[in-house]
């Protein structure tokens, strides 16, 4: 919904409303919740600035006050192949197409968040940029694109926007008090990405049988004295490190000497340090790519590098690390050097699998480590690993909460589709967990997806216990690997897709959680298929059907 900005920020300056001052939306498109907290930053400090906009998710937004707009500050983030954040798709499909209204009117600026290790950066944002101004309208400020180290690029761009309306404002209005002192006080005591809560393992057990081919673990910490509060359907972001081995590893085949000092961003730490808290070192991105071909000048790797070998440069990063690429060029490089080629560690975001209702102070994750053989070594994911083998009981993580405000429980009595697979079924736990301390009357409908009943249903017992006591409507599953052929959840939603069909019809919400590639895709042909067969409509109009789903805030995906 809306947040006023005034709200968060302390602001004693006048709020400038006289017939003079334009109105100033900050609109965000956000999918893991950067975007939106960006464009609640930029809310405070514009209030700070004397500005009164109004801040507003591309989910929630009212297509129809486009035309009424005159500021308009956007912040979107890019995911998968160039898409928009998933929540913003309704919007993107009105603002591109044909309908989109003449926007003359309108001034605006755009902020686009990106990762430069994918091919299509920051695609969402500069599509946003190009139709408005195909649709007439002038911009306040260039584009600014960030890469995942968006802090300094943002401060730039929100510097210039604010600056240039700031000036504006203060000479069409009456009395503008400065502001001094900051407004984010308050909020700086609080535990977030950039100052994590320490928290303890509470427990960490395998949940799979004796003889799965899965190691999926189950793991809960204590975020008592935190402060920390979160809703099912939100996030835990553990800000990981890698593995010893591994660094040490690195640091040997670069012939660097670990207790070497090095200055980053004005701080002066250790390569080992730096491997080990700072940045990616395991898989390569195209920029290590291509800094390794220019200081080693390897024919190989220069020509993976040309522009119409986008796909053979995609696998070759998919089976090579950067130690792969290390060892098989060597050089000399100075620790200062190659630096420069890393993007930095990334915090991992893991479904949240309890309710605080039912366990206070804790957040419980659902973990399969990733492990592979590659190049006669078996390689580990950086956080899953950390979970999985080297987070016992008592260990210490930090942590923090990010919010999922696209993935929640209805705030009616509406009935709920969950489909997941594998780890995908964590928040689901979550939703359960809920409904029964709440006693909330929701029909509640699971579908669960896993490679062997024998060993792989996770939480089978707590299902059970659920379906018993009315919690949990209905359960169907899918095991993968019982039979000899493969059985997937979206097998089972077309099988029973009459009673989908109605409790859709009924107003349902549906849930999908779960791989992002193979899975998500899958799961809404299918419910395509379903809608249009019960129906009896075309393809289109079924496609319509889920379309509008999502616009009702119905249709929710966690995908990854
Ligand atoms: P598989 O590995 O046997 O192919 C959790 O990983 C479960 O999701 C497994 O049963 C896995 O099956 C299944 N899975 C794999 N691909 C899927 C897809 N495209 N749609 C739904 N489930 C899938």
């Amino acid at each position: 919904g809306r947040v006023g900005a005034a709200q968060s920020a302390s602001i004693q300056s006048t709020s400038v409303n006289s017939q003079t001052a334009r109105t100033l939306t900050i609109l965000f498109g956000s999918e893991t919740g950067n975007a939106g907290e960006l464009a609640k930053l930029l809310a405070e400090r514009a209030g700070q600035a004397g500005l009164a906009p109004t801040v507003i998710d591309m989910a929630d937004y009212k297509i129809r006050s486009l035309a009424g707009e005159q500021d308009l500050l956007i912040v979107v983030s890019t995911h998968g192949e160039g898409d928009p954040p998933q929540p913003a798709a309704g919007f993107f499909e009105f603002v591109e197409g044909r309908k989109a209204p003449k926007l003359d009117q309108l001034r605006f600026a755009v902020l686009a968040l990106g990762d430069s290790s994918y091919e299509y950066f920051c695609e969402a944002g500069k599509r946003l940029d190009r139709r408005f101004e195909e649709l007439g309208a002038s911009r306040l400020a260039d584009r600014i694109d960030c890469d995942i180290d968006y802090e300094e690029p943002f401060e730039e761009w929100r510097k210039s926007v604010l600056g240039l309306l700031h000036i504006e404002n203060v000479s069409s209005s009456v009395s503008t008090t400065p502001v001094s002192g900051s407004g984010l006080n308050a909020s700086a005591l609080k535990h977030d990405k950039r100052n994590p809560f320490m928290a303890t393992v509470i427990d960490n057990l395998p949940i799979v049988g004796r003889g799965s081919s899965k190691e999926t673990r189950h793991i809960e910490v204590s975020l008592d004295g935190s402060g920390l509060n979160y809703e099912p359907g939100d996030a835990l972001g553990v800000l990981t490190c890698n593995d010893s081995a591994v660094v040490t590893a690195l640091l040997e085949a670069l012939e660097f000497n670990a207790e070497h000092q090095l200055e980053l961003k004005g701080e002066t730490t250790t390569v080992k340090d730096a491997f080990a808290h700072r940045f990616e070192i395991t898989t390569a991105t195209p920029r290590f790519l291509e800094y390794w071909a220019r200081v080693t000048k390897a024919d190989e790797l220069r020509t993976l590098l040309q522009e119409d070998r986008s796909a053979d440069r995609a696998v070759y990063l998919h089976r090579h690390h950067i130690i792969d690429i290390v060892r098989r060029f060597s050089c000399r490089v100075t620790p200062e050097d190659f630096a420069t080629s890393l993007r930095p560690l990334q915090p991992r975001l893991y479904s949240i699998a309890s309710s605080l209702a039912a366990a206070p102070d804790e957040a419980h994750l659902t973990v399969a480590p990733v492990r592979y053989d590659l190049h006669d070594e078996t390689r580990t994911g950086v956080c899953s690993g950390l979970l999985a083998d080297r987070s016992e009981p008592e260990t210490v993580l930090p942590v923090y909460i990010q919010t999922n405000t696209h993935f929640r429980l209805p705030d009616d009595e509406a009935p709920i589709i969950m489909i997941g697979a594998g780890t995908g079924v964590a928040p689901y736990r979550a939703f359960l967990q809920e409904l029964e301390a709440a006693g909330k009357d929701n029909q509640s409908w699971l579908f669960f997806g896993e490679r062997n009943f024998r060993t792989d249903f996770l939480y089978q017992a707590e299902w059970q216990g659920w379906l018993k006591d009315g919690t949990l409507t209905r359960m169907d599953v899918a095991f993968s690997r019982d039979g000899p052929e493969k059985i997937y959840v979206q097998h089972r939603m077309r099988e029973q897709s009459r009673d989908v069909f109605d409790w859709l019809e009924s107003g349902a919400h549906i849930y999908v959680c779960g791989d992002a590639v193979n899975l998500a895709p899958d799961v809404e042909e299918a419910l395509i298929d379903l809608v249009a067969l019960e129906s009896r409509t075309s393809r289109e109009a079924a496609e319509g059907y889920v379309r509008s789903l999502n616009a009702d805030h119905r249709y929710h995906r966690d995908v990854y």
